[in-house]
């Protein structure tokens, strides 16, 4: 008796260290996936579809019956791509300093901008474009060192086995369903939306899934599990945002910026007006400065900006969009030390403002959105500060330490000269603080100082 219950015991500690390594070991594999992601910084995301024939919301138009599902489609007689030219805008998102760029391969109104074979709902097959758009895109990314980033909506408003909430006409004639007949309808879609995930997978072999509509079904529905367990085997290195349910690799806040610093690796996707797609009588576009003041926020709180551009039907940039892009780029270029090397800043409290690390910990950069007055302050910091400049101009800052009392390790504030005004971004200026060694910060409420000097 006392044998087997001994034996048992082992067995239920050999098991509970075995749970133990496993988790530990999908934990170093999501830290080597996800290494490039978490610096990336900047990524580009791309709506391109029907729905800017007419310039109206992407899909959502049918599903709110803006539109019949009819008139939504008939967009795609115009979607030419004439002046498709993904080497070009892979060369501007490389040089605005982009590392990787997400484009929508098929959004929830299920057409595919690639060459699918299991529905004709394609533009291969439906527009004047009739060739396969993917393919150039990924080969021009590919060739511009960026990252290939596919978005795949996995609700579709189309198919004939996927339920909608709009009057819709029968789509089964886009759909070769051959020896599936006798399948339930749901099954039918499981095996058609995989199915256009392994075609995605063995073509473009991508190194981001941007899923999206998850809501719209539960994991169960999806089969979510399987689904992320296949995109691994298929590519051991896949990283796949936060819409697979609970299999994703990282957070996607939308639109609206985290106010309180997320936890894990985490992107914030944001139009520039207030449409994905492109939408020529939406001009409220965000200004200049507010596009790179949230840039400046999202990577201060080690995130990154998935920025969204939506080119025309002909697959040029609109003006607006292209202008918003280089100056973002213009503003990264000037402060590359405190974009690409360094990660999020300094907890609350010690500086009025964002600020970023640098990753051997040794310098510090505070962002200014507003021109300073009278002199700019730093607290907690117990390090010993070496030199301290703009970048940019490379003006050089004196300061001077007040306060606080050293000998009890209680740092004083660094009060820190005003740069000239010529030395100031027109955006945001960052000021660079070399420490003589690894950061060390004070992060007490404060005490009595028992021994004085
Ligand atoms: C939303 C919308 C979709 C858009 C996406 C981008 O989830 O459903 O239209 O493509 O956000 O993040």
């Amino acid at each position: 008796m006392i044998n087997k219950l001994k034996f048992k015991f082992f067995i239920f500690i050999i098991l509970i260290f075995s749970g133990i390594a496993s988790a530990q070991t999908k934990n170093i594999e999501s830290d080597i996936r996800l290494d490039w992601f978490k610096n990336a910084k900047l990524g580009i995301f791309i709506h391109w579809g029907y729905y800017g024939v007419n310039g109206i919301t992407e899909s959502w138009s049918m599903y709110h019956k803006k539109v019949s599902y009819q008139d939504y489609m008939q967009q795609g007689e115009k979607f030419a791509a004439n002046k498709y030219n993904p080497e070009e805008w892979a060369e501007l998102f490389k040089k605005i300093g982009a590392q990787y760029v997400v484009m929508t391969t098929k959004h929830h109104d299920g057409v595919a901008l690639w060459d699918t074979k299991l529905s004709h709902l394609n533009v291969v097959d439906k527009t004047p474009a009739k060739r396969d758009l993917v393919t150039p895109y990924v080969k021009a990314l590919r060739e511009n060192g960026l990252k290939v980033g596919l978005y795949y909506s996995l609700c579709d408003w189309s198919h004939p086995d996927y339920d909608v909430v709009f009057p819709r006409p029968n789509t089964k004639k886009d759909y070769p369903q051959k020896g599936q007949k006798k399948m339930a309808s749901w099954e039918r879609f499981v095996l058609f939306y995989q199915g256009q995930l392994r075609e995605l997978s063995s073509q473009f072999n991508p190194d981001l899934y941007w899923f999206d509509g998850d809501w719209e079904k539960s994991e169960e529905q999806w089969r979510s599990k399987a689904l992320k367990d296949s995109l691994l085997n298929w590519n051991p290195n896949i990283i796949v945002n936060s819409r697979l349910n609970q299999y994703g690799d990282y957070k996607t806040p939308e639109q609206g910026i985290p106010v309180v610093r997320p936890d894990g690796p985490w992107e914030f996707c944001m139009t520039m007006n207030d449409n994905w797609g492109y939408y020529p009588s939406d001009t409220n576009y965000k200004p200049i400065s507010q596009i790179i003041r949230t840039f400046v926020e999202v990577i201060s709180n080690g995130g990154n900006l998935l920025l969204n551009i939506g080119p025309k039907p002909d697959g040029t940039i609109a003006k607006e969009q292209k202008e918003r892009l280089e100056s973002l780029g213009l503003w990264i270029n000037k402060h590359q030390p405190a974009v690409f090397e360094t990660t999020a800043g300094l907890p609350y409290g010690h500086f009025y403002g964002p600020t970023l690390v640098s990753k051997d910990r040794k310098k510090i950069y505070l962002c200014l959105f507003d021109d300073p007055k009278n002199y700019i302050q730093l607290k907690g910091i117990q390090n010993k500060v070496t030199s301290i400049k703009i970048l940019g101009s490379n003006e050089k800052l004196t300061f001077k330490r007040n306060g606080g009392a050293a000998w009890n390790n209680i740092p004083g504030i660094l009060r820190i000269a005003v740069p000239k005004g010529e030395s100031l971004d027109k955006y945001v200026s960052i000021i660079e603080i070399s420490l003589e060694d690894e950061l060390e910060l004070y992060r007490g409420h404060g005490n009595a100082v028992e021994l004085n000097d």
